[in-house]
């Protein structure tokens, strides 16, 4: 909580002051050194890194100075199943899988099934949340992940692995600790009081599965990182290593709020939007642009406040040179606002369709990768 904006796990609000929340969070900003390195191990830098979409981490330096000594990591991350998943969801996912193929590390997907049923009051059947995670699965799925190197599992059907960790973590946790950190009162169910400690357990369990220490990554959007906070301390103490992070920032919605929310529809795109949907909402954007086509001519835009270049940015133009090319049309007002948005709303649909088709192949593969126990 800063000012005029919150940034937690249950809850993103206000214009994101990026600065103050590092600050607040006590993370890091990634350094371009920090970029070096990395681009050094990959041979490459993701365009999400170059453009500092991820934008903080914790123990990065660590975590490359245990891979310089041929220790290395595996990553984490996951999704608390609530609905659709949205264009912004995939961000953390698609880095995660970068680093998959770029560092050859073993994954864990943590599907929180219980996450959402815990902290939400209008989501009451727990027994939905399985369909719908089934569904988020097939979507991550589709994004590439190598069945060889990734384990993926709902917290329901893992939970004789993950309780007892959870049980160890949890005792270290004190509530007015949690309570703090989370912001949870007195009327909080005592579920999302205890759920923390299930999300830390996949942070250190590849080092309990092999008996010895073996470092971690956790890719993840930058609200996640409280859960973390408490976690890194207990699992510290617990003799493991403390996770590494690598923070990303939000997906603004069309409308330029901080967060491409799922559950204000309108102005978020989720990955079962059909075309003229996308279209319609893609229509409506934020541009930052000038009130009539010929102030556009005359003045130009703003491509920070034009969200129609910031999803070029932020997912749909990895090439830097013609990203700069789509800023350029923006500010010296030769690109006008209804054909901007034809472009990106074609560009989503053809990402999306694309996308389709993959998540239909994955169905196959789906027991390659979820693990039961
Ligand atoms: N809490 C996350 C969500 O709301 C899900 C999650 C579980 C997660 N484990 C994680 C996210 C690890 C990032 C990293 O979607």
């Amino acid at each position: 909580m800063a000012g005029s904006f919150s940034v937690t796990p249950w809850k993103v609000e206000g214009k994101i002051d990026y600065e103050v929340l590092e600050k607040n969070f006590g993370i890091t900003p990634i350094s371009d050194a920090l970029l070096k390195r990395i681009e050094k191990h990959a041979g490459e830098l993701h365009f999400m890194l170059r453009r500092k979409i991820f934008l903080a981490h914790r123990e990065m330096e660590w975590l490359l100075d245990q891979y310089e000594k041929g220790n290395k990591f595996y990553l984490y991350t996951g999704r608390a199943p609530s609905g659709d998943m949205t264009l912004g969801h995939l961000i953390p996912f698609l880095m995660t899988k970068w680093l998959q193929d770029k560092f050859g590390a073993d994954l864990y997907i943590q599907i929180p099934d219980e996450e959402k049923f815990l902290a939400k009051k209008d989501i009451t059947d727990i027994e939905k949340m399985k369909s719908i995670a089934y569904e988020n699965i097939l979507d991550i799925i589709a994004l590439g992940f190598d069945p060889k190197k990734t384990k993926i599992f709902l917290d329901t059907e893992y939970a004789g692995v993950l309780y007892k960790q959870a049980c160890r973590v949890a005792k270290r946790i004190t509530f007015s600790t949690a309570k703090d950190a989370l912001g949870l009162t007195n009327e909080s169910n005592i579920g999302w009081i205890f759920y923390t400690s299930m999300q830390a357990v996949p942070a250190f369990l590849k080092s309990v599965e092999e008996g010895r220490n073996v470092p971690c990554l956790i890719p993840l959007a930058v609200d996640q990182d409280v859960h973390f906070r408490l976690a890194r301390d207990v699992i510290g103490k617990l003799g493991y290593y403390k996770p590494a992070i690598l923070h990303a920032q939000f997906l603004p919605s069309l409308s330029g709020e901080a967060k491409m929310s799922s559950s204000s529809g309108k102005d978020t795109i989720y990955l079962t939007d059909k075309p003229d949907v996308v279209e319609k909402k893609v229509g409506r954007a934020l541009t930052g642009q000038q009130a009539t086509a010929e102030l556009q001519k005359k003045h130009g835009g703003n491509p920070d406040k034009c969200m129609v270049c910031q999803y070029y940015r932020f997912l749909f133009e990895p090439d830097d040179g013609k990203l700069e090319k789509i800023f350029e049309r923006e500010r010296d007002g030769t690109m006008l606002a209804g054909e901007h948005k034809k472009e990106l709303s074609d560009r989503i649909n053809e990402f999306l369709e694309e996308h389709r088709i993959k998540k239909e192949r994955a169905r196959d593969k789906l027991e390659q990768f979820l693990v039961k126990g």
